[in-house]
């Protein structure tokens, strides 16, 4: 499964970049007004860090507004994904810039019938928001399923990138279930190296070192 950070802040992506965790970067309004920085200033300097797919999101409601948007984001780099959000208007620009060969991601969504309808339109990536429907009392994760069943049931090509990711346990399930992609901010990718046996086992080999009053270096 590859890894994609949910943020726009630099530091934390080259940190895990540094350390090979970083397949791709998404954004959105929300984490772009999080940086406080400007869209393409910001969104250049993260294609430039990262060599996979860094998803820019359009906010136009019009197919014709989405389009002009990813065009105009497109030109930051080469890397840069167009993120369109899942509704009529979004499947038509999808559709549009997919056509163009450009990587298209399709955003909140939130049935299988609208990630089927995205990998119609020519999806580079389809995004199932996980923690927004837990938090719903819905399942996320059965939504994950349902849509690898129905896109391997006819080979589309469309990647399934979960999303909403709130939890280590999210990553672990959406990696059994088959998800292509995860994105998590970076605070989730790091919780997955935590695991309270191993600090209390670290601790006791270090008592027991201390005892032998020997030292490595
Ligand atoms: C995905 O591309 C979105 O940016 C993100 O995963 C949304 O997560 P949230 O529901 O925690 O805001």
């Amino acid at each position: 499964m590859k890894f994609f950070v949910d943020t726009a802040d630099v530091d934390a992506i080259r940190e895990l970049n540094d350390l090979g965790m970083v397949d791709g970067v998404t954004t959105n309004p929300s984490l772009i007004a999080k940086s406080g920085r400007d869209i393409k200033e910001v969104t250049a300097e993260i294609c430039e860090m990262v060599a996979g797919p860094v998803s820019a999101e359009t906010v136009a409601l019009d197919a014709e507004g989405m389009i002009a948007e990813g065009r105009e984001l497109a030109k930051i780099a080469e890397n840069i994904t167009i993120k369109v959000p899942l509704t009529w208007d979004g499947l038509k620009a999808c559709k549009v810039l997919s056509g163009e060969g450009r990587m298209v991601n399709v955003t909140l969504c939130f049935s299988a019938n609208q990630a089927l309808l995205a990998a119609k339109a020519g999806a580079t990536f389809i995004s199932p928001f996980i923690g927004r429907l837990d938090d719903l009392n819905l399942d996320g994760m059965e939504l994950i399923a349902e849509i690898r069943e129905i896109y391997d049931n006819y080979d589309f090509s469309t990647e399934i990138l979960a999303a909403s990711i709130r939890t280590a346990n999210h990553m672990k399930q959406a990696a059994l279930i088959g998800a292509d992609v995860a994105t998590a901010p970076p605070a989730v990718i790091k919780a997955m190296a935590s695991h309270v046996l191993t600090d209390k086992g670290l601790d006791a080999f270090l008592k027991d070192w201390e005892k032998t009053g020997q030292k490595i270096l």
